[in-house]
């Protein structure tokens, strides 16, 4: 093949290439963050998140995020042109539910799934894409973040 060609060919693999490198090997979970939770209420007993719509978690939540997750999530979850996916999406199919109980649910499940995404990390086809975090953070602070991003979403228009 011309030497031309040959550019191209290597022009285009490196474009496919390049994203996937870039998230190959997810930074490892930050250790060291330093958040202060005076005044968080012991989280009662029960699944889901336990600090729906509290504001001091939100608060706490927003300081924790933006030590551990902004440089993947975007600074107060604003996530542009960052590696991770805007995390105020999440609950884009539960937030028009009007029946209370079907909405409840559904922010349920998402809690499950927010919970395990952020203690287990992200990992596909062998390549992680985020780190795990339960070694480093406890559910009660998982909560404070999910309140927080719940915080940053759009309200719907009738609320
Ligand atoms: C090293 C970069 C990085 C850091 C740091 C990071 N994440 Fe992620 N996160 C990602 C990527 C990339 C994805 C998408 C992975 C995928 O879908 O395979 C993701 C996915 C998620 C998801 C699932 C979102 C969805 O729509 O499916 C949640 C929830 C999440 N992250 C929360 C957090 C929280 C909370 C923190 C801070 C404790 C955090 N992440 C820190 C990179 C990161």
């Amino acid at each position: 093949m011309t030497s031309f060609f040959r550019l191209v060919v290597a022009g285009a693999l490196a474009l496919l290439v390049q994203p996937a490198l870039a998230f190959e090997v997810a930074e490892p979970a930050v250790a060291t963050f330093d958040v202060d939770t005076t005044g968080l209420p012991p989280p009662p007993a029960g699944e889901g998140n336990p600090y729906r719509g509290n504001a001091r978690a939100a608060e706490i939540g927003r300081t924790l995020f933006n030590q551990t997750c902004a440089r993947c999530h975007g600074v107060d979850a604003v996530s542009r042109n960052m590696p991770g996916p805007d995390l105020t999406r999440l609950d884009k199919a539960c937030r028009p539910i009007a029946d209370p109980a079907v909405r409840a649910h559904c922010l349920a499940d998402n809690d499950a799934y927010f919970l395990d995404s952020v203690q287990n990390g992200k990992v596909r086809v062998g390549v992680s894409h985020m780190p795990a975090w339960k070694t480093v953070l406890s559910p009660q602070l998982i909560w404070t973040l999910r309140t927080f991003v719940e915080s940053r979403a759009p309200k719907r228009a009738a609320e």
